[in-house]
């Protein structure tokens, strides 16, 4: 009679998940290990099973943490990326929310903050060598991130585009990658 069923198990897994936990707590104080990476994000985890975004550049205006409804998005050369988890640096009125709601892929280049034309898309005019080496390792950057996590693409409207790019800036590179 002594069957060992799916609640036994059920228990000693909760067990050995409580052990871990208090195990953990005694350690490092959080239950976690210290981990504190988008793994356990349950909107990451959501993420993952939803079809990839498809916006427009009007759509996409509108994730700019204006509304709290909705994530607060970034765009990089029409990669969209959610970085909803760090309200403190993009939500309204922080240091860069200029860079939500858009694709300014440019600015990530140039670092020309106080040039608002910059804050475009258009990569025209610039070194390509730069832009070679630059974008790639930002896409890569946002889509690493411990708190932030790729969500689709946004189209590009190059009817939108003055005729001609913005006038060059003294190139005033982010203090190193890792200012986040
Ligand atoms: C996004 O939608 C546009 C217009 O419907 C389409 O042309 C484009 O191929 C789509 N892009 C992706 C990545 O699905
Ligand atoms: C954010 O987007 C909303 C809606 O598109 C707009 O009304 C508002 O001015 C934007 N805020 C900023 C700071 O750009
Ligand atoms: C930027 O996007 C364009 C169009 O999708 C693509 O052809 C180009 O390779 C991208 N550039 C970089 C540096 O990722």
């Amino acid at each position: 009679m002594n069957r060992f069923t799916f609640f036994d198990a059920l228990r000693i897994f909760g067990g050995i998940l409580l052990l871990n936990c208090l195990c953990s707590y005694w350690f490092t104080s959080s239950t976690t290990w210290n981990y504190d990476g988008k793994y356990l994000n349950i909107k990451y985890f959501m993420n993952l099973f939803q079809s990839r975004i498809n916006l427009t550049m009007e759509e996409l205006s509108k994730y700019n943490g204006s509304n709290s409804k909705l994530p607060i998005y970034l765009a990089i050369n029409g990669s969209v990326f959610d970085v909803s988890s760090s309200p403190e640096i993009y939500g309204p009125g922080k240091s860069y929310n200029k860079l939500t709601g858009k694709d300014c892929a440019r600015i990530f280049v140039t670092g020309c903050f106080m040039k608002p034309d910059e804050y475009t898309y258009d990569l025209r005019g610039l070194d390509e060598k730069e832009v070679e080496a630059d974008l790639p390792a930002w896409i890569e950057y946002f889509q690493q991130h411990r708190k932030y996590w790729y969500v689709g693409t946004v189209q590009h409207d190059d009817s939108s585009l003055p005729r001609y790019p913005p006038s060059p800036c003294e190139h005033l590179k982010f203090p190193g990658m890792n200012v986040h």
